[in-house]
Order: structure tokens, then C-alpha cells, then sequence
């Protein structure tokens, strides 16, 4: 025992925990002004507003750092400016770590790592999810290569609870270099506009390196990461907001995969008729309309979480409930690119069909789409793996998967948007579907280009061939001829149906081959 811990009387020494209790709690006071100051909460704030009132644990309280270099023997604040521990969360439970930038600007040493890898080993072990709050200047300076060898530790940890215990990252501060690729792996990355950053290399290296000038947020901001590089889920004004949200989006995750996906009872009868589906199908086949109305209109109280709604809008994925069942829906958006899928689509529903398949998520698509989108930038930009993915995450998901064809289901991109043929479980089609090869006009042009050619009033002929074509092909009953699509039913019992269909398939096993791991081209 050192001199600092030398008391004698029980008295004492529960006087002496107290205090040093009472100082770990209170922190560095004029960090903490400055912290503030920055437009920040803390991090115990952030555990605070994460946790449900007073249930959270606190871990590792009185770790110190072992380093003496560059005079770090001189100050070894309790705890290492990180908050380890685990609490409640809507009544479950979670863990959780919050990096103090109060604390040597949150960077990470030796034990601070060594903090966060236990409670992500406790939360795998214990099978709870683990929200990793990041506001870091980074790897430690002061103690070099140790700091690296705690992120690559924890890099690992990511990479081992992947798909075995939900992870969340909210970044509320810096998160640059090597360090954001913790966040990088984990399930869901929430940001905060103007104080959260994230980046490989800062702006001053980008100005060296390439000559562009350019900020922080613009760089790094929620905004760059939500609407650009597609590396936030969601992001918002405040912390606050995200906090809340956090809670939102841990009610429609499981503990882990191995639990069953969370129920709450719901006041939304589930045989609910929606007219208003009936007739929000537009008369004209180009015109758009909102898929995310649809999924409103067909899910409980119209509670719909949307993850990455600002990047890829082409394809809209988010957690919604049916009968208080935890789904994942995916929808193509007419109003977006008319919904077409391409690189930056399939690469987002392929991750949240994978999410969702890892944590037992039954997965409902709304299909409209009307092929993979022409084009150079697509081609040498990889269109070819990129949507391999959207049909790998598809045929390999063994959870329960509902499909709705609400208008157009063409080429390709028919099989791929959760058909019968990658293994959907109940595939149904309003009668508005037009499951074909392609759109009318496209299909004429190539197979009656002769005729066309040679025809005495080619734009008549067009017309009726056009006509014909869409009678034979652009409807759901030549799929629903061979059982492709289970039926064809009124939009407005589409709720009703899915509803049958999820308590059908709930309890749906696949048994798949031993193998190490698929190769989805990545
Ligand atoms: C040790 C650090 C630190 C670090 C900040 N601090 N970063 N201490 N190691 N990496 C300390 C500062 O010395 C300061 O201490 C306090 O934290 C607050 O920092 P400020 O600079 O005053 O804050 P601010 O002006 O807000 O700037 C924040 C910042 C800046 C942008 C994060 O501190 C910064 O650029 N830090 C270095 C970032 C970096 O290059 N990190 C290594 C990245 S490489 P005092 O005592 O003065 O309050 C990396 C690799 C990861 O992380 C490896 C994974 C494979």
C-alpha cells in the first residue's frame, strides 16, 4: 500500500474510498469548463443520458496509467479518461465506454485500452450489446507503440463480436487516423453536426498531400460522413438527440444473436385494413411516389427508424415493428433515381440485409425498381461486385424474408430485391407489380427493332405492341403463374398479410453447410 492509501481504522479507510470516489465522479474541473466550452457534454454526461436513471455500473474507477515517459509519472488522474462500465438501457442491459477528452485529450494508452477491451470481453461474454462513446485525440504520444498495440487489441475485440453482440459507436469528439476503424466495424456509427470528426489524415495533411483546402466538418463533419461517404447511420444536432436516438435504435436490436429479436406489445392491431395503399400507386407508371409512406402506412404507429436516410436514397433501410415484432425493412424509392439500384444502394441494403441477418432481424422488402443504373461511372466503378453484394446478403440471410412487389421488379434486379429464387420465405405482389425483363418501351425497341423499322406507321404499331407486351408481361401474373410470388393481394390487407406471413416464418430454421466464411465480394 502507498503512502496516499495509508489509513488505519475502517473508519478511515471508508472515508478514504469515498473520497476518492467523490474524485474520480468530479473530474478535472477546468477541463471539464473547457470541455463544455467546446459545445460538449462529458463523458460521464453521456453515460448518464444513455443509462436509464441511476443503473449505471462503474468499472476499473481507480485504473492508473504505468507510464513515466515525457512527465507522465507526475500526473496519473484515476479511471485514465475513459468510463467503463454497464447499466440499463430501457430495462436491459449494456455496456458501455465513454472516452473523456478532459483526460489527456482522450487518447489511448496502455490501460485505457485495456479498460475498454474488458467491458467489450464482459459484454460478449455476457451477451449485451456494448455503445462505444469516442472523443479522442488518439493513440497516446507519450506512450508510443503500447498505444497502438491497444487499439489493434481492440480492433480485434470489434472484429470478434461482430454479429454476436450488437456494437453502436457515437462519435462526440475527434476520431482520427487508425482510430476510426473500431467505429468503422461496428454495426452503427452516430455523429454529432459541428463537434464530431472522423477522419484517415486531417485537413492540414489533405492541404499538403493534395492542395485542397478544406475543414474539419466538411472533411470529417456528420454531414460528409451521413450524406457522402456513408460511414454515419445517422446524424444529428445534438448530443442529446443522439443519446435518444441510441436508446431508440438498441429497443429494436437483440441482446445477441442467439436471442430472440425484442417484442413489445402493440395498440396497432396488425389486421388493420390500410386503404390508403390502394390508391398510392400513381396511374402513370413513371411517375414517383414516397416508399417511406408505405412503410409507414404498413407498419406499427408508423414508427419507422431510418439508418442512413441521407446517403444512397435510392434505397431506404431502417427498424420498424410489425404485430411488435423487431423487423428490418428495405425499399426501393420511386422518387430517388426512379429507385434504381447502384453502387452505393447495394452496397447500403447489403450491409443492413447482413446486419439483420446476423442478429435474427426478419428482413421486408418493398420492391420498385427498375434495373441497376447504366453508366461508366457505375461499370469501372465495380457495379458488377458492389450489387453481387445486395444479391449475396439476400440469398445468404437465413432469417425470415418478406417480400412486396409494389410496381416495377425488372431484370436483374427483380432476383435480387429478396425473390422466391434467393430463398425468400412469402413473396407477394400488388396488382400494380410488372415483374418482367424490362420496361415495355426498352423491351419493343429491342425485340421488334425490324419491324419497327420496316412498319408502315411505326409509331402506331409501337403503341400496340407496347400495349400487348405490357398485357402479356408487365403485370404480377405471369409470376404469380408459377409460384414465384405466393399472391397477388389488395395493397390495403398488405399489412394484415405480412403480419400472417411474420408469425408464419418466426420460427423458420436453416440448417447451412460447414464451411469458414462465404466469399461475398467486398
Ligand atoms: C496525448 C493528447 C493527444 C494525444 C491531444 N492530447 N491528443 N495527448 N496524445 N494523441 C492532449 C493535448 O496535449 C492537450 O493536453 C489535451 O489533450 C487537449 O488537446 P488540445 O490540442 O488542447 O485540444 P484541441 O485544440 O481541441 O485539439 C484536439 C485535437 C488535437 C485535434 C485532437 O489535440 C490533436 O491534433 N491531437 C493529436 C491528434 C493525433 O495526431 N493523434 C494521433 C493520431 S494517430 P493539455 O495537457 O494541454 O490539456 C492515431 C493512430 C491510431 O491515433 C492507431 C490505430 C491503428
Amino acid at each position: 500500500m502507498t503512502d496516499r492509501h495509508a489509513q488505519h481504522t475502517t473508519a478511515e479507510r471508508l472515508a478514504h474510498l469515498e473520497e476518492l470516489g467523490a474524485k474520480v465522479a468530479a473530474g478535472d474541473a477546468t477541463a471539464i469548463a473547457k470541455q463544455r466550452a467546446r459545445g460538449k457534454g462529458t463523458a460521464r454526461d453521456r453515460i448518464v443520458a444513455l443509462f436509464d436513471p441511476n443503473t449505471f455500473t462503474e468499472l476499473d474507477r481507480f485504473v492508473q496509467h504505468r507510464s513515466s515517459s515525457f512527465g507522465m509519472a507526475r500526473k496519473r488522474p484515476y479511471g485514465d479518461g475513459v468510463i467503463t462500465g454497464h447499466g440499463l438501457v430501457n430495462g436491459r442491459r449494456v455496456y458501455a465506454f465513454s472516452q473523456d477528452f478532459s483526460v489527456f485529450g482522450g487518447s489511448l494508452g496502455e490501460v485505457f485500452a485495456e479498460k475498454i477491451c474488458k467491458v467489450m470481453d464482459m459484454a460478449v461474454r455476457f451477451g449485451a450489446p456494448i455503445v462505444g462513446i469516442n472523443d479522442s485525440g488518439g493513440a497516446r504520444i507519450q506512450e508510443g507503440v503500447v498505444s497502438l498495440a491497444g487499439y489493434a487489441d481492440i480492433f480485434a475485440r470489434n472484429v470478434d463480436a461482430s454479429g454476436v453482440i450488437p456494437q453502436i459507436s457515437l462519435i462526440m469528439g475527434p476520431c482520427a487516423g487508425g482510430a476510426v476503424y473500431s467505429p468503422a466495424i461496428t454495426d452503427f456509427v452516430l455523429m454529432v453536426r459541428g463537434t464530431s470528426h472522423m477522419f484517415i489524415t486531417g485537413p492540414e495533411v489533405v492541404k499538403t498531400v493534395t492542395g485542397e483546402d478544406v475543414s474539419m466538418e466538411e472533411l470529417g463533419g456528420a454531414d460528409a460522413h451521413a450524406e457522402k461517404s456513408g460511414v454515419a447511420h445517422l446524424a444529428f444536432d445534438s448530443e442529446a438527440e443522439c443519446i435518444a436516438e441510441t436508446r431508440a435504435l438498441l429497443s429494436f436490436l437483440p441482446d445477441n444473436n442467439l436471442e430472440a429479436v425484442p417484442w413489445v406489445r402493440s395498440s396497432d392491431p396488425v389486421d388493420r385494413d390500410v386503404p390508403e395503399l390502394d390508391t398510392i400507386i400513381p396511374d402513370v407508371a413513371n411517375r414517383p411516389y414516397d416508399i417511406k409512406r408505405v412503410i409507414e402506412l404498413v407498419v406499427d404507429d408508423g414508427d419507422f427508424l431510418e439508418m442512413q436516410p441521407s446517403f444512397a436514397m435510392n434505397i431506404v433501410c431502417g427498424f420498424a415493428r410489425l404485430g411488435g415484432h423487431a423487423i428490418g425493412v428495405v425499399g426501393n424509392q420511386p422518387g430517388q433515381l426512379a429507385g434504381v439500384l447502384d453502387i452505393a444502394s447495394s452496397e447500403k441494403a447489403a450491409r443492413f440485409v447482413r446486419t439483420c441477418d446476423a442478429f435474427g432481424i426478419p428482413v421486408v422488402t418493398f420492391v420498385d425498381v427498375p434495373g441497376f443504373l447504366p453508366g461508366t461511372s457505375q461499370e469501372w466503378g465495380g457495379i458488377i461486385r458492389h450489387g453481387a453484394k445486395l444479391l449475396y446478403a439476400y440469398a445468404e440471410a437465413t432469417v425470415p424474408k418478406l417480400t412486396v412487389i409494389t410496381r416495377k421488379a425488372y431484370g436483374g434486379a427483380y432476383d435480387v430485391m429478396g425473390s422466391k429464387h434467393l430463398r425468400a420465405d412469402f413473396n407477394f405482389a400488388w396488382p400494380t407489380a410488372e415483374v418482367a425483363v424490362m420496361g415495355p418501351d426498352g423491351a419493343v425497341n429491342i425485340v421488334f427493332r425490324k419491324e419497327l423499322a420496316e412498319a408502315e406507321d411505326p409509331v402506331a404499331r409501337r403503341a400496340e405492341l407496347v400495349e400487348e407486351y405490357r398485357a402479356r408481361f408487365a403485370n404480377p401474373y405471369t409470376a404469380a403463374e408459377r409460384g414465384y410470388v405466393d399472391d397477388v393481394i389488395a395493397p390495403r390487407t398488405t399489412r394484415r398479410v405480412l403480419g400472417e406471413a411474420l408469425q408464419a416464418s418466426l420460427t423458420k430454421r436453416v440448417e447451412r453447410p460447414k464451411r469458414r466464411h462465404g466469399n461475398i465480394p467486398l
